[in-house]
């Protein structure tokens, strides 16, 4: 979604950014990153959605029991038909710092909705032959969508529940370098702590699994995808 344009030079666009996450490839964790991604974020005081336009309803029903333990809010959308995806995330970035959204996998029609709507595209992919292929036809997906939409929408592959020190990983990582595909550096280990929260409706606990989040949302805010400051911090501040 094109960013405002009119503000003036030095001023941040306080309307908020929208990153989807999506694989043609169901199990890669993109229920997980939205999870825990919109967890810590809304931890640490920014304006957070979800919307959820996977038919299994995966994320609503974390967020259900994530909502029941009095944490900070996270905005959800849950059932959005089609046709209202990019209305739906347009108007959450009005009063959101961040809006993502959840995808469904193989053969989902809405992914390319989701796609249209986003200013930024996690791919998130696991390390295997087959994952990395699937992760590449995603990369075609998000390439044709900008191309209809008449504008860039950026990308990064995000390697997750890998096995670090492994050979496979090793293997993964030339394997990405030689499609050229941007990848975050940051990547999710394989670890309890990522599988127990999908089910618990919290944000990962245990210093490795929260820090490599801490660590994403850091690279995000980084590479500019995520403002370094809530919108109401900065209001304050000035
Ligand atoms: N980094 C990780 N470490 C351990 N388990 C993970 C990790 N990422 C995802 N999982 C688990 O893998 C399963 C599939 O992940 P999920 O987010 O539902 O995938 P998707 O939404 O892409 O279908 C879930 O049980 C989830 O808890
Ligand atoms: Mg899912």
């Amino acid at each position: 979604m094109p960013q405002n344009s009119a503000a003036p030079a030095g001023a941040r666009d306080l309307r908020g950014i929208v990153i989807t996450v999506a694989s043609s490839k169901g199990g890669v964790g993109k229920t997980q990153i939205c999870q825990s991604l919109s967890g810590r974020l809304a931890e640490i005081g920014y304006k957070v959605a979800v919307v959820d336009i996977d038919p299994s309803l995966a994320f609503s029903s974390w967020h259900a029991l994530y909502s029941e333990q009095g944490r900070k809010p996270i905005t959800l959308a849950s059932s959005v038909p089609e046709r209202d995806i990019f209305k739906t995330t347009d108007s959450l970035a009005e009063r959101h710092d961040v809006v993502l959204l959840d995808t469904a996998g193989f053969g989902a029609s809405n992914v390319i909705f989701a796609i249209g709507s986003a200013d930024y595209v996690v791919i998130p992919t696991q390390t295997s032959a087959k994952d990395l292929v699937e992760a590449e036809d995603m990369v075609g997906k998000v390439r044709s969508s900008a191309r209809m939409a008449n504008r860039e929408i950026d990308y990064r592959i995000l390697l997750n529940r890998v096995k670090p020190g492994t050979r496979v990983l090793a293997h993964s990582l030339s394997e990405l370098e030689r499609q050229e595909h941007p990848r975050l550096r940051t990547m999710l280990s394989d670890l309890t702590a990522f599988c127990e929260s999908s089910f618990s409706g919290m944000v990962p606990r245990g210093d490795l699994a929260s820090g490599q989040i801490d660590r994403l949302i850091d690279e995000l805010i980084e590479i500019g995808w995520i403002p370094d400051r809530p919108a109401e911090e900065l209001a304050e501040a000035s």
